[in-house]
């Protein structure tokens, strides 16, 4: 049996949205509460599975590293680094790669999407990003990973990974990770389609929430937010065939660490134009703090840098020796 060991990560390769806050970085804080040992990881080699501009590739880098310490990580007691400056993820991801078949990957819901009918031309990296993401997990021998509801089929393929490597090697070194996909914001939909998920990659500005919107520009965008003309309903079961209303509803739930229960007693039959400046409020509170603290970290990137590259020395110390005896049961 392996020691509960918790590990997530976030690509530094767009804006920063509500929905990677509530559907991640929260739970990952949550995981830190709890005592579990905790490594969270900038994933600038996923990033760059689509080419990325330098210069911004380096400042989302301290920038996800500060809304990470901005939302409650805390450096000292989770480990908090880079995964390029890790060299163990990439030469396990290589073992990986020949242990992993290319029919998975291709059946990947989130390849078929980003390589969409132009798969001739996407990177061979884009192709191989779930070996990666099982290696970044295995080589710290992870048991839990906080993810949110889209990570799902990519953590299923880790389990995968191992169970062919252990098969295959004879051995049962490597754990069967167990995704933590948790709470009510798992998911959080796009303010213009309750269908399509957040998304830094949705080309319309209104559609989400990004950590660094000022209060005006949070509380405009959930005042303009797509609904239907009910009012909310009386109980949890009334959001059912409503996905606008829910949305919010989850979303106002999450941010106040209520269940859905209990935020839908606070507002139950309230017209959206009552509804929406108290869920402005509650996500003003809730935000506001964390991106004035992500622009005050930001004015010291050699900060930064060293809280990352402090991280990278004590991710290492726990991969090197997992990625030795990898290699060593392989016959390298
Ligand atoms: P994105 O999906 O925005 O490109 P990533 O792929 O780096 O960002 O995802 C980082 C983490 O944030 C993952 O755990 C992912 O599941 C979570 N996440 C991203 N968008 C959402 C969302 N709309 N709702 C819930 N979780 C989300
Ligand atoms: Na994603």
């Amino acid at each position: 049996t392996f020691p509960r060991r918790v590990f997530s990560g976030i690509q530094p390769s767009g804006g920063l949205t509500l929905g990677n806050y509530l559907g991640a970085v929260k739970p990952f804080v949550a995981a830190q509460e709890s005592g579990a040992e905790a490594l969270y990881c900038v994933v600038d080699m996923h990033a760059i599975t689509v080419w990325q501009d330098p210069d911004n590739l380096r400042r989302r880098t301290r920038e996800l590293a500060a809304f990470y310490i901005a939302a409650g990580l805390d450096p000292e007691r989770s480990i908090l680094f880079n995964q390029s400056q890790v060299a163990e993820h990439a030469q396990l991801a290589w073992i990986f790669n020949c242990v992993a078949r290319m029919g998975w990957m291709g059946r990947m819901t989130q390849w078929k999407d980003k390589a969409g009918k132009n798969a001739e031309n996407a990177s061979l990296g884009l192709f191989a990003y779930p070996a990666l993401m099982a290696a970044d997990i295995l080589v710290y021998h992870a048991t839990h990973v906080p993810v949110g509801e889209d990570q799902k089929q990519h953590l299923e393929l880790t389990r995968d990974v191992a169970a062919k490597f252990n098969h295959d090697y004879g051995t049962d070194f490597f754990p069967m990770v167990e995704p933590v996909i948790e709470g009510v914001a798992t998911r959080v939909m796009s303010l213009r389609d309750g269908t399509r998920k957040m998304s830094k990659s949705d080309p319309s500005d209104a559609s989400r929430i990004n950590m660094t919107d000022d209060a005006d520009t949070i509380a405009k965008k959930l005042r303009r937010a797509k609904t239907d003309p009910e009012p909310l309903p009386d109980n949890v079961e009334g959001l059912k065939d409503r996905p606008e209303a829910r949305n919010l509803m989850n979303i106002y739930a999450a941010l106040q660490d209520l269940s859905l229960e209990d935020a839908m007693g606070q507002v139950a039959g309230r017209q959206f134009a009552q509804f929406k400046p108290l869920l402005a409020d509650v996500a003003v509170d809730r935000l506001a703090p964390i991106s004035a603290e992500m622009r005050r970290l930001m004015q010291d990137a050699d900060e930064i840098d060293r809280l990352l590259a402090r991280g990278a020395e004590r991710a290492r110390a726990i991969a090197a020796p997992v990625l030795r005896r990898t290699y060593d049961i392989v016959g390298m």
